[in-house]
């Protein structure tokens, strides 16, 4: 039987849900944005804010969708999931309760707290700015300033790293966070685990590593992720035997205590000499990261929504054994300034064997152009990270220079530099 399967969400991340279900379902779209990739694959596209709960029942009514995925975390946090559930279409992302575990940092450190969940940094919430004030002040050590809300990975300023305390509590006062989480700053190399999760069960995905500074070097303010990697195991190069195992026990705790939790569990781990460590849970794909796991995923995606639905033992995942490598194009002056209006040299026919993602884009009579967030993304793929580098290089040569690419990402001198790094970790 098709299915016929309602995709929220407008990005890169849904481009690559889009493209992963595409061929094995009957797709449908919405999203406030008109990604061009995204209408390109679905039988049909409507906008629809992804908060518009009420619109996207409808829509989801309109043309009897049987199955729902969820991109955005905005869409989970306005309670998109719980509407369609409701409405009798079964939707692959947890209720706004369970997403709290990303909308509310806060409610998520408490959670692994109470449920003793590994990898857990020693932290405090605090409800006024004068009291993290004072904290920050008496603290034997740096720590990480999280608002609790969401804030597209822009929101947090570590001590040491990209703020020294007296502009951490600048930062605070200034805007007026109601709540925040003050907590230990875990020193190491990240990674991220997505897992499927339903019923109960789940299935990871190969380690993907983001880059979230703006610049090569990782200097510069945080952005909603620049590129990133995997390689052809399930494992990183700066990993350990041990370490991915690690993370998945930790998802397995998460699952464990919510057992109404449906949808990706993502995982935000800090590599540490003592193994790794929880940064944060997102109830969605990563974006970039989606867009390195589903190219490699052969088991067809559909197939986990409908086990998931179903309330079948979830599908073993098969992946095809490449690493990958995904760079965003972005907007000159991005995220601070961003120069919104540069045409988009590349399409689907200049980037050869690699894939290509659209995020925001303009579409106009005479062509694709930027607007002021993440434009476009390329992903290669090849039997080493190095091979992946390469192929999504050749893919971005058309870019021009009125967008900016992390040419460093997936870089054999960078990836290096990640294995010295937690090289030198362990020895101290
Ligand atoms: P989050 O929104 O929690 O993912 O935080 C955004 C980024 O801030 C993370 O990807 C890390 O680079 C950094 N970060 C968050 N929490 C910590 C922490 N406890 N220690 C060090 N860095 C952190
Ligand atoms: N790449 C980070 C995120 O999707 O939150």
């Amino acid at each position: 039987m098709t299915e016929t399967v309602l995709l929220v969400g407008g990005g890169g991340r849904e481009h690559a849900i889009a493209r992963a279900l595409a061929d094995d379902c009957d797709l449908y779209a919405c999203a406030s944005n008109r990604n061009p990739g995204i209408t390109d694959l679905a039988t049909e596209f409507a906008v629809v804010e992804e908060t518009d709960a009420e619109g996207i029942v409808a829509f989801a009514a309109d043309v009897g969708a049987d199955l729902a995925v969820i991109g955005p975390e905005s869409a989970l946090a306005a309670g998109v999931a719980d509407a369609l559930d409701d409405a009798g279409v079964y939707t692959f992302g947890p209720r706004k309760a369970e997403a709290r575990l990303e909308t509310d940092k806060a409610y998520q450190r408490r959670f692994m707290r109470e449920e003793s969940i590994p990898g857990c940094p020693d932290f405090e919430v605090f409800d006024d700015i004068d009291s993290a004030c004072a904290y920050i002040d008496e603290y034997d050590g740096d720590l990480a300033v999280k608002p609790a809300g969401l804030t597209g990975g822009k929101g947090v300023k570590v001590i040491g790293d990209q703020v020294t305390p007296a502009e951490a509590k600048a930062y605070l006062r200034d805007a007026e966070y109601e709540r925040v989480v003050l907590e230990e700053r875990l020193v190491g190399e990240e990674f991220t685990i997505q897992a499927f999760v339903a019923n109960g069960e789940f299935r990871t995905t190969p380690a993907v590593q983001d880059h979230k500074r703006a610049y090569e070097g990782d200097e510069g303010p945080n952005t909603g992720g620049m590129g990133s990697y995997t390689d052809t195991g399930l494992s990183l190069p700066f990993m350990n035997e041990g370490d991915y195992e690690g993370a998945v026990e930790v998802l397995a705790a998460v699952v464990d205590a919510l057992p109404e939790y449906t949808g990706v569990l993502y995982g935000q781990f800090m590599l540490t000499a003592e193994g790794p460590k929880v940064v944060e849970f997102n109830a969605r794909f990563g974006d970039p990261e989606a867009m390195n796991t589903l190219p490699v995923l052969e088991t067809p995606f559909v197939d986990v929504l409908t086990a998931a639905r179903d309330g079948e033992t979830l599908p073993e995942l098969d992946f095809s054994g490449e690493a990958t490598v995904c760079k965003y194009a972005v907007p000159d002056g991005y995220p601070t300034d961003p120069d919104a209006g540069a045409r988009i040299a590349v399409d689907e026919e200049s980037v050869g064997d690699a894939l290509l993602f659209y995020a925001s884009v303009d579409a106009r009579e005479d062509g694709l152009y930027t607007t002021t967030s993440r434009a476009f993304a390329v992903v290669g793929r090849g039997d080493s990270i190095a091979a992946a580098e390469a192929e999504a290089e050749a893919a971005l040569a058309a870019a021009g220079d009125r967008v900016r690419i992390r040419h460093d990402i997936g870089r054999s001198e960078l990836v290096e530099s990640r294995i010295e790094h937690m090289d030198e970790l362990r020895r101290q």
